[in-house]
């Protein structure tokens, strides 16, 4: 089957390690890709953004399957554009529309969403420049600290923690009046602060039937012990140790089954993944956000865990058949950390070799690239701020993590790398 996979980062690389293991996909394109997925099939240069050079592509290669990594072509309608025409209807296509993609794409949208199907969330207020007033007075009221989301996706930095009501005031303004992040900032939902545990919930669904994936725990701030400024995403683990039977069985009935449930009754064409990304307040889970798309880097730990054939997970899924399927889920726990560029997530250079790559690191251990080229001298370079991914498997978390510390230590090196020494450092 001739598949193409859309994105650059890590994530893509560990889906496109998967689906090259399929006994289905032959060929692999990978737009626009990086110098880890050139192992696992052909990068082609594409820019995701361009639906039409996208149709081109597919329609010249015979392409039958599309898999989406990242959430912009399809809160921008890819899903809605392939449906449109009828040369591209057939192909099997992984991602949501556009409407089911409003999950990520519009938090003022998931938020009544989750209201309409009783789905536990933190309490808010929505508010743009028709009840501009009206929000300022909401703000100075609030209890401490505020939560400020711009509705739109604003880069993953669309989300302030206000700790004081000045601070809030001013970051409402500066969205709402000032244009901090452009369109995506027009509305902005302000609610409750949770305090709890989060956890990464990964959903495979076919608009009607669903399959739960391995849990994961992501690290988003640069420094040791989750300190410093948040980042894409400095590591992460699976299993989840605080993730027991007892709480998954909360969070299936009731966030996972209204969520799928909701969407069906809504009509939404939804086929692909579902990124819920949840808080444990005291035992009891509560929706954070929605993502239309895996997460990175709990890919480079979800995807190694599955044993099932990916492509015929995503036949099962355009068929509307997952309901036939069951999930094969390797019992070890897989950690991964994240190797950065210096100065990263501010300013970082680029073009640094990258030294000690190699195809196989063992069987306990896989490398995932994201911010990586190939230079003019066919050289590997850093190319991004996160520039690759050690994944290890272990009889536990602490194991696995430091499995992957140990290559990074010995094996991989380049100008300016740093990575965190602590990944899963609370189940050691
Ligand atoms: P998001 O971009 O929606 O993932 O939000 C970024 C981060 O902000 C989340 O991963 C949480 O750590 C934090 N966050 C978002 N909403 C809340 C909330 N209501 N209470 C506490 N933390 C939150
Ligand atoms: N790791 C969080 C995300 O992918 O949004």
């Amino acid at each position: 089957m001739n598949i193409l996979l859309l994105g650059s980062g890590g994530r893509e690389h560990a889906l496109a390690w998967k689906l090259n293991q399929s006994v289905w996909a032959n060929p692999l394109f990978i737009a626009p890709g990086n110098a880890g997925t050139a192992q696992c099939g052909i990068n082609v240069d594409i820019d995701i953004t361009d639906f039409l050079a996208i149709e081109k592509f597919c329609i010249d290669k015979k392409i039958e399957m599309v898999v989406v990594g990242p959430e912009e072509p399809l809160v921008n309608g890819l899903c809605d554009h392939f449906k449109s025409k009828e040369e591209l209807q057939k192909i099997y296509f992984i991602g949501p529309s556009k409407s089911g993609a409003r999950l990520e794409g519009s938090k003022s949208f998931a938020k009544e969403f989750m209201l309409r199907h009783n789905i536990p969330t933190a309490s808010y207020k929505q508010f743009d420049n028709t009840n501009y007033e009206e929000g300022i007075s909401f703000l100075k009221d609030h209890t401490l600290p505020i939560v400020l989301k711009a509705d739109g996706l604003a880069a993953g930095k669309g989300v302030m923690i206000c700790q004081n009501h000045i601070e809030a005031i001013a970051e409402y303004e500066l969205m709402l009046q000032q244009n901090k992040f452009g369109d995506a900032g027009k509305k902005i939902v302000v609610e409750e602060f949770l305090t709890g545990i989060e956890l990464s919930i990964f959903v495979l669904t076919d608009g009607k039937n669903y399959l739960l994936l391995p849990e994961a725990k992501d690290y988003k701030r640069i420094g040791e012990g989750d300190t410093g400024l948040n980042t894409g995403g400095m590591g992460a683990v699976s299993p989840v140790p605080f993730a027991t039977g007892s709480f998954m069985q909360k969070v299936e009935t009731r966030i996972i089954k209204p969520t799928i449930d909701g969407l069906h009754e809504e009509e939404i064409d939804y086929k692909g993944f579902i990124f819920i990304g949840l808080i444990n307040v005291d035992g009891e889970p509560y929706v954070i956000e929605y993502n239309c798309r895996l997460g990175d880097p709990e890919t480079e730990v979800v995807i190694p865990r599955l044993e099932n054939d990916l492509v015929g997970l995503f036949i099962a899924t355009s068929n509307q058949e997952l309901d036939q399927v069951k999930l094969s889920v390797d019992k070890r726990s897989a950690a991964t950390v994240m190797a950065v560029s210096r100065g990263y997530p501010v300013t970082y250079e680029k073009g640094y070799e990258i030294y000690g790559l190699k195809k196989n690191y063992g069987k306990d251990s896989l490398v995932f690239q994201a911010g990586t080229a190939e230079n003019s001298e066919k050289r590997i370079v850093t190319s991004g701020g996160r520039v690759l991914c050690v994944t290890s498997y272990g009889k536990n978390i602490a194991e696995a993590a430091a499995r992957s510390l140990e290559i990074l230590k010995e094996d991989i090196d380049y100008d300016g790398i740093y990575y965190r020494t602590d990944i899963g450092y609370e189940f050691s």
